[in-house]
């Protein structure tokens, strides 16, 4: 790789020497600064940074497809895993960001500039020609008017007066008796509309004792209680839960009455009105009540509500993953002033209601159901997470029914047992695979006798799989995967297939066979591996696909031999059809799906060397409205999974992306991901690309064998956009849809990486994973990896 800087032309190290210098240079600047005075601008990505690193504020945007570059100005935590927005200037009218900025005119206005509409003004009335815009310690971004000697005159404006759903330590929950003013927390609309929602949080006086009091549209919805130096009354969970602690101040005087609260030792920590009505303090939560305080709830501190004669005190709506039955009607109100509090009202005031959801993605408005019949059901294809009215039965009758049930089950077991020994073999076998299959759908009905299902899954029966595959012979073995072998096999008809035969030891069990039997029998796109059918006979399960002859992506890019028959072209080519695969599973077939063990050894290939994304047992569907999830089971493979899912088990399209781009470094590199480059600094891969990239070597993590192909500069874009991809932030990482966009067109701009994840030392990464960062970890977290050999 070294003699690689000597086929480079001078004037393109000058090039990437001097680009380097200007970015070096930026990002100083942009790292030592706090403050913004007259005449000068913000623009995203630029941030302001708190004069001790702990802030920073700048211009920022959801991710989710549906809104683009719209976003908000905000403050945060530089160095919060939940990357929770603590300020929003404004959260009524977000901008563009990659058009707007935020000003500081002459005259001390302080405006954000939206180049499609009016500037928004922040400190509106009071303004001074010597004044500054200072972003403090304490997450204040504060005005000031200057003395000529630079000491402060007065404060004229800060943001702490101007409190969005964020308390902070220091920030004052109460009322100002000078000026009147109310400092209050108002939710956000949903997770992702930073428009005030229906949920207020303020220190009110309430008959005499002064209490935090949470309002639902302007109703009474929760007290306090009286609250203590480090405690309230009523908090469903206490505060000083294990080692959060925190000191709370009551502060009563002729000037002003509020509460406040600090923390010791300047830890992360952030009071947060969510949008549905809770107050959290990640990572540890502190709620307020453990579900919503409407209806009957006897949460302590919650104020009852109205309800109507058909609603029982011991019905409430809870969140659940379910699947309705039969046809069912619903009704949808696409108010986009409106959420999920408001749903639960309406929803709790109509009789014929039984659950409700939001109605669009970004979380506002509510779709209702009127139909009575569903099921829960965690992993289904049609399996949804909404909220339903639950009505609890009395034990007494449950054991009855259980009883009679396994009545009922004893004797259908006997006459099946009958049946067995009168049948003849064969029949009987054709027939309890498809009656096992269409128990996997959960209706019977769909059942038939051609083999046909109304998933368009063929069930082969196991005889015709055993002469197929030559009785499983080894000769015929592709290759061990995570949940069992797989092997090569030939239909009568002449069509090859490949047999995944699932373990009775694997991990994968009826359920993640059937997410990945349902799954994917929904797909269809050319760079997703196609499922023929399946076969279930007894403990056997297999899922046949058809036959990719090139084998997998890490058969040939990790071995050193094979490595050179990938030529630029071809890893191109496939680079952009993986990334048209996972596109078309985040956005464009009709369910979100988050693959969760994207790799090389999971990327098969076929005639002509096209990619095509394969097993789908890990996948997991993603309600429309969800922005992230979170799992106590993390699943996945070392080296590709993205720090937020490793750590703390939450994904979401950007942990695809994260391991996308992993998978574009290791293309380009023609290195696995977890080996280590560097010794002396025991850099993973995208630690060591990441290096390289920051010393302006990028071009030296390319694979010797493609040194030839004269596509540098196409190379080093790659780089580049697959650093993008592994950003430490999941929000900082592109969409599939942008990295396609990056990738077709070069003539558009790259913004600048960010420190990429994992690229510090290992073994800090891994002793932090252990123990720095347990706090994070669910305690029945279980940190499945699997490592799989190519098949
Ligand atoms: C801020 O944005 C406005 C509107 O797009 C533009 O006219 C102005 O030049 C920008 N200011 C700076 C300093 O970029
Ligand atoms: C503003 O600053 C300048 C120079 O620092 C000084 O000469 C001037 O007096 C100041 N004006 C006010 C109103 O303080
Ligand atoms: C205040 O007192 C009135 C009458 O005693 C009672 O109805 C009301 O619920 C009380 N409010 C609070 C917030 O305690
Ligand atoms: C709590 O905060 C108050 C004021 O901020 C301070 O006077 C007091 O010493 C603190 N108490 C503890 C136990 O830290
Ligand atoms: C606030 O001002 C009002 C009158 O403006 C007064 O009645 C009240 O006592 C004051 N509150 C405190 C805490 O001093
Ligand atoms: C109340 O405000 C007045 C005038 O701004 C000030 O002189 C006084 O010290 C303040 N009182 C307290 C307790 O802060
Ligand atoms: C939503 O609220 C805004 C501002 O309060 C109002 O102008 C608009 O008409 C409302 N939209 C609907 C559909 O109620
Ligand atoms: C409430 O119930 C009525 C009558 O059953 C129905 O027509 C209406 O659509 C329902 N409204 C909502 C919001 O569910
Ligand atoms: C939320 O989504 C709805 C429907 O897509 C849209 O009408 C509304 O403007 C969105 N709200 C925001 C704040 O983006």
């Amino acid at each position: 790789m070294a003699s690689l800087k000597s086929l480079l032309p001078p004037e393109f190290l000058l090039f990437i020497l001097s680009w380097w210098c200007l970015w070096g240079e930026r990002l100083a600047h942009v790292q030592a600064k706090s403050t913004l005075k007259p005449g000068e601008a913000l623009r995203y990505p630029d941030q302001l940074v708190s004069a001790d690193g702990r802030f920073r504020l700048g211009f920022f945007t959801f991710s989710s497809p549906d809104v683009s570059d719209v976003g908000y100005l905000g403050i945060w935590y530089s160095d919060d895993a939940y990357n929770t927005k603590l300020w929003v200037a404004n959260r009524d009218r977000p901008i563009s960001v990659s058009t707007g900025n935020l000003t500081m005119e002459a005259d001390g206005q302080l405006r954000i500039v939206n180049s499609g509409g009016s500037p928004i003004p922040l400190n509106s009335k009071q303004t001074a020609p010597n004044s500054t815009a200072t972003l403090d310690n304490s997450g204040n971004f504060i005005v000031k008017d200057l003395n000529p000697d630079g000491s402060t005159k007065r404060i004229l404006w800060e943001s702490f007066d101007y409190p969005t759903d964020t308390l902070l330590p220091g920030m004052k929950l109460g009322i100002n008796n000078i000026t009147g003013k109310e400092w209050k927390l108002t939710s956000w609309l949903s997770e992702q509309v930073a428009a005030p929602g229906g949920f207020s949080l303020e220190w009110s006086p309430a008959n005499g004792t002064r209490q935090l009091v949470m309002r639902h549209r302007g109703n009474m919805y929760w007290l306090s209680g009286v609250g203590s130096e480090s405690d309230f009354q009523n908090l469903g969970y206490k505060m000083t839960l294990d080692n959060v602690y925190y000191n709370f101040s009551y502060i009563f005087n002729e000037n002003e009455s509020y509460f406040s609260y600090s923390v010791p030792n300047g830890r992360i920590s952030r009071l947060v009105l969510s949008s549905d009505g809770m107050l959290t303090d990640n990572p540890k939560p502190i709620y307020v009540t453990r579900g919503m305080c409407f209806g009957y709830s006897l949460e302590p501190g919650c104020v009852q509500q109205n309800s109507p004669a058909c609603r029982t005190s011991s019905q409430k709506f809870e969140q659940r993953s379910v699947q309705f039955l039969g046809p069912r009607a619903s009704q949808w109100d696409d108010n986009s002033n409106t959420s999920i509090g408001d749903c639960w009202t309406k929803c709790w005031s109509n009789c014929s209601c039984v659950g409700f959801d939001s109605y669009s993605g970004n979380g506002t408005g509510c779709l209702f159901h009127e139909s009575g019949q569903f099921v829960e059901e965690n992993t289904g294809i049609n399996a949804q997470n909404i909220y339903v009215l639950i009505t609890p039965k009395t034990p007494a009758k449950k054991w009855w029914i259980w009883i009679i049930v396994a009545v009922v089950a004893v004797l259908a077991a006997v006459i099946l047992g009958c049946l067995y020994f009168l049948r003849k073999k064969k029949l009987r076998r054709d027939q309890e695979s498809n009656q096992e299959v269409a128990l996997l759908f959960g209706d019977t009905k769909e059942a038939s006798n051609d083999g046909k299902k109304g998933h368009d899954v063929k069930v082969f029966s196991f005889p015709s799989i055993v002469a197929a595959t030559e009785n499983f012979s080894t000769e015929n073995k592709l290759g061990q995967g995570g949940f069992g072998p797989v092997y090569k096999g030939k239909l009568p008809e002449g069509q090859e297939i490949a047999v995944k035969r699932l373990s009775r030891s694997s991990g994968q069990g009826l359920v993640e066979f059937k997410n990945e039997l349902i799954l994917i029998a929904k797909l269809q796109h050319m760079n997703l591996v196609r499922l023929l059918g399946c076969c279930v006979e007894g403990d056997e399960k297999m899922l046949i696909y058809e036959y990719m002859p090139n084998k997998s992506l890490d058969f040939f890019l990790f071995d050193p031999k094979k490595r050179g028959l990938l030529d630029w072209k071809q890893r191109r080519n496939i680079i952009e059809g993986i990334a048209q695969g996972l596109l078309y599973l985040h956005r464009y077939s009709r369910l979100r799906i988050i693959h969760r063990d994207l790799k090389a050894s999971n990327i098969l290939l076929d005639n002509d060397m096209n990619p095509k994304i394969s097993d789908f047992g890990m996948a997991r569907v993603f309600g429309r409205n969800a922005a992230d999830a979170i799992t106590q089971r993390v699943v996945g493979t070392y080296g590709y999974m993205s720090p937020e899912y490793a750590m703390g088990g939450n994904f979401s399209e950007k942990s695809d992306v994260y391991s996308f781009g992993v998978l574009m470094l290791e293309i380009v590199s023609g290195q696995k991901s977890s080996g280590i480059y560097n010794p002396e600094h025991h850099l993973s891969l995208v630690g060591y690309a990441w290096e390289l990239w920051r010393e302006g070597k990028g071009l030296e993590l390319m694979d010797s064998s493609l040194v030839e192909s004269h596509s540098e500069h196409q190379i080093l874009r790659c780089i580049h956009v697959g650093l993008l991809c592994v950003q430490e932030f999941a929000v900082d990482r592109p969409t599939m849809s942008d990295v396609i966009s990056m990738l077709s067109n070069e003539s558009l701009p790259l913004p600048i990486p960010k420190q990429a994840a994992f690229s510090t030392q290992r073994q800090l990464t891994e002793t932090g994973l252990l123990s720095g960062e347990k706090e994070s970890i669910p305690a029945s977290a279980t940190i499945t990896i699997s490592e799989m050999d190519p098949r």
